[in-house]
């Protein structure tokens, strides 16, 4: 596998299932595990507020057997008082890993470049890509065959839609996104991830119609409409994607027993109705806890012995 881990799209389809497997076999059994990075110390850079992936990564250090170190956007301040890749260099004289959650994807492939230790993306502006797998490992959980699956996304084609849509190229999940005009996934992503889906059987649709996209759908999986640095859109934004809300009607549209996914935080009466969100359907929080099994499967691989 390469260095770091920046995005799902870098995976090859191996790579992708072998994160999927060792996440469910840390699940599994945690205490095998619990002394495999016994010695190392991961830092985490973050430059945006979190209360998963920070818990999730330092968490899921303590329970390798190794310790991580928080740095708050105040402590760093990337690019007023030193460039990323100065920065990387400092840290990698001290730490076996970093973790960042930024603005820019630059930033993160900058910071990646400059250093020998695994840089893991933990969200940028492009991409979140441990989202990703975890919610691939939730799908696959609650629904077996993830080849068999459609997954419809419905609102923004943000960073969360971004890596899913990756993670599906690799799985060859059937996916749908719907998306107000000017809020699509980006088309370079989308390209490249039907490229990528050929030997997997990929399929995706980009519609308008929230209704045409969760049609047939196993799961239905929305975010916030305004993310991390688009809150001065927040109004505009909550115009344009009224009709786009995942309510129990739209949920009636898909397949039986569909699933409802969230990267959380959510807001209720937002993006999601509070009937949905709290329904049987909703696998939210299992996304959630699968945040700690696959990050710690990334990590074992990236900083660990050989698995
Ligand atoms: N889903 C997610 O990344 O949550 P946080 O922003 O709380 O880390
Ligand atoms: N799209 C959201 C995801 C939060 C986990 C954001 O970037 O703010």
């Amino acid at each position: 596998m390469n260095k770091d881990f920046l995005a799902v799209s870098d995976l090859s389809v191996y790579e992708f299932n072998r994160i999927l497997e060792l996440g469910s076999g840390v699940k599994a059994k945690p205490r095998r595990f619990r002394r495999a990075l016994e010695g190392k110390i991961l830092a985490m850079i973050f430059e945006k507020p979190s209360l998963r992936t920070r818990m999730t990564f330092e968490v899921g250090m303590l329970q390798l057997g190794g310790e991580a170190v928080y740095l708050s956007p105040n402590d760093i301040q990337m690019g007023k008082r030193e460039t990323p890749a100065d920065i990387g260099r400092n840290l990698e004289r001290w730490t076996d890993g970093i973790m960042i959650r930024t603005f820019a994807h630059a930033i993160a492939v900058e910071l990646a470049a400059a250093v020998r230790i695994p840089v893991i993306n933990a969200l940028t502006d492009l991409l979140h890509p441990c989202q990703a797998m975890a919610d691939f490992l939730t799908l696959k959980e609650k629904k077996g065959d993830l080849a068999a699956l459609k997954l419809a996304y419905v609102g923004d084609g943000n960073n969360v839609c971004h890596s899913l849509i990756n993670a599906a190229a690799k799985a060859g999940t059937k996916m749908a996104v719907a998306a107000p005009k000017g809020y699509e996934p980006s088309a370079a992503i989308v390209s490249a991830a039907r490229e990528a889906g050929r030997e997997t059987g990929f399929i995706l649709d980009v519609v308008r119609d929230p209704a045409e996209a969760v049609s047939g759908a196993d799961a239905v999986y929305t975010d916030v409409w305004a993310s991390m640095g688009q809150e001065s859109e927040k109004q505009k934004r909550a115009r344009l994607f009224a009709r786009y809300q995942v309510r129990a009607a739209l949920m009636a549209k898909a397949a039986p027993g569909a699933l409802f996914m969230h990267c959380l935080p959510a807001h209720r009466g937002e993006e999601v109705a509070s009937e949905v969100l709290d329904s049987p359907a909703s696998v939210v929080f299992d996304q959630a806890e699968n945040r700690l099994h696959v990050q710690k499967a990334i990590m074992l691989i990236l900083m660990g012995k050989k698995f």
